[in-house]
């Protein structure tokens, strides 16, 4: 039976790290998967993270299983982070939050329990958007639409056509967006943009659904969690899919969250009960340690405060590198305009290199890139920003 089924097409992005491995050339560059990584080019355990799993080393008494939604502390510690500790959404309990593995658990229960409960059958996603959005909504069960998001010449967000395209969507549907650090393009609405956002989905009756994967990699923990508050107003409904792979640094350890937020704290209950039914059926409860570790760090004064400084060491090196990078292409390339990738934010730019020149790239410099022209910034360090700029400014010269 087995010999009939067609081979999947591999990953957009994970796919690639494995090509990445057998490249056998020492200066390879890979600006692929979106994973922080330092000077030396490694992806350091953050040393608030190793206190913590040092506590919970010493501490830990079981490996029974935890709770369906998982801890509780970490649910609760979710809502705080992200809403702040004493937003009414908060404070009026009217959200339940379930720990997920990763955010892309977090999508995927989001799609199942939007599918069963609400009978969504269409999700609208940004052009471009990260590539697994409409695998896993597809997977789901759920139609993707998309809207219009990217302005290639001004690489910044079209927001007219945006808004535009939101004022046409029926009533009901569920549209994702990017809470911060969009993903592929790193470009922003606004916060007065993010405001008329926010109008135009409620006034239209959509359900939004913020996919929060890069939260203090923008700008800072608060200013990048200022889009979702405008979409936490009195009464609104929403969700919130949560990701710790980036901003803790702790990617294989798959811990994230979903919130769902209700109009008010009556069908916090049954909307949770339905969100444990989704999880009992895909993997029956969640993995411990990651949200253990993340839990032990937010129950920390001292923890916390070591994790917002490691945070901001890695946002400050990202932006540091968009700024290097920027001057080196224009001294490469004068006649063109790079300043964007210094005014983009979180991991991602979208460079516009085409899919045949990003395919050059690869094969005649080692250097790769997701074929759609995103680069990982982090990627870039001192060590290898020259062999890069020169690379990209040949293919594009060509
Ligand atoms: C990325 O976009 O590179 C990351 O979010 C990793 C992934 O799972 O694709």
């Amino acid at each position: 039976m087995f010999e009939s089924i067609e081979a999947a097409a591999p990953d957009a992005i994970l796919g690639l790290m494995e090509v990445f491995r057998a490249d056998g050339n020492p200066d390879k560059i890979n600006l692929t998967v979106g994973v922080f990584k330092d000077e030396s080019g490694l992806t350091p355990v953050l040393k608030c993270v190793k206190a913590a799993e040092r506590r919970l080393l010493d501490n830990e008494t079981t490996k029974t299983y935890l709770p369906i939604s998982g801890l509780s502390d970490f649910c609760r510690q979710t809502q705080e982070l992200y809403f702040g500790a004493n937003h009414e959404v908060v404070t009026s309990s009217r959200a339940a939050t379930v720990q997920t593995p990763g955010g892309t658990g977090a999508l995927r229960v989001a799609a199942d329990f939007l599918k069963h409960n609400l009978g969504s059958d269409t999700i609208w996603c940004s052009t471009p958007t990260w590539p697994n959005h409409p695998k896993v909504f597809k997977a789901g069960g759920i139609e993707v639409k998309n809207y219009p998001y990217f302005d290639a010449d001004s690489h910044g967000v079209n927001v007219d056509a945006m808004l535009e395209a939101i004022r046409k969507m029926p009533a009901g549907n569920v549209i994702c967006l990017h809470a911060c650090c969009h993903n592929p393009t790193g470009a922003d609405p606004t916060m007065e943009q993010w405001k008329q956002i926010a109008d135009a989905v409620y006034e239209r009756g959509l359900l939004p659904l913020l996919d929060f994967a890069y939260l203090g990699f923008g700008d800072g923990i608060q200013q990048d969690a200022a889009a979702l508050l405008q979409f936490a107003r009195p009464e609104t409904e929403l969700l919130v899919a949560s990701s710790y792979s980036k901003n803790f640094g702790l990617y294989s350890e798959r811990v994230g969250a979903l919130s769902v937020v209700t109009q008010n704290r009556d069908a916090v209950k049954t909307v949770d009960s339905q969100l444990k039914a989704t999880i009992r059926t895909n993997y029956s409860n969640p993995p411990e340690h990651g949200a253990a570790i993340v839990s032990t760090i937010l129950n920390d004064a001292d923890l916390t405060a070591q994790w917002e400084s490691e945070l901001a060491a890695m946002r400050d090196r990202i932006n540091g590198m968009r700024t290097l990078f920027t001057q080196k292409m224009s001294e490469k390339l004068p006649d063109r305009e790079f300043t964007f990738i210094e005014r983009q934010r979180g991991m991602f730019s979208y460079t516009g290199l085409t899919p045949e020149q990003v395919d050059r790239l690869r094969e005649e410099h080692s250097v790769y890139i997701v074929r759609d022209g995103r680069i990982n910034v982090a990627g870039i360090s001192h060590a290898n920003v020259d062999a890069l700029c020169a690379a990209i400014a040949k293919v594009l010269a060509d």
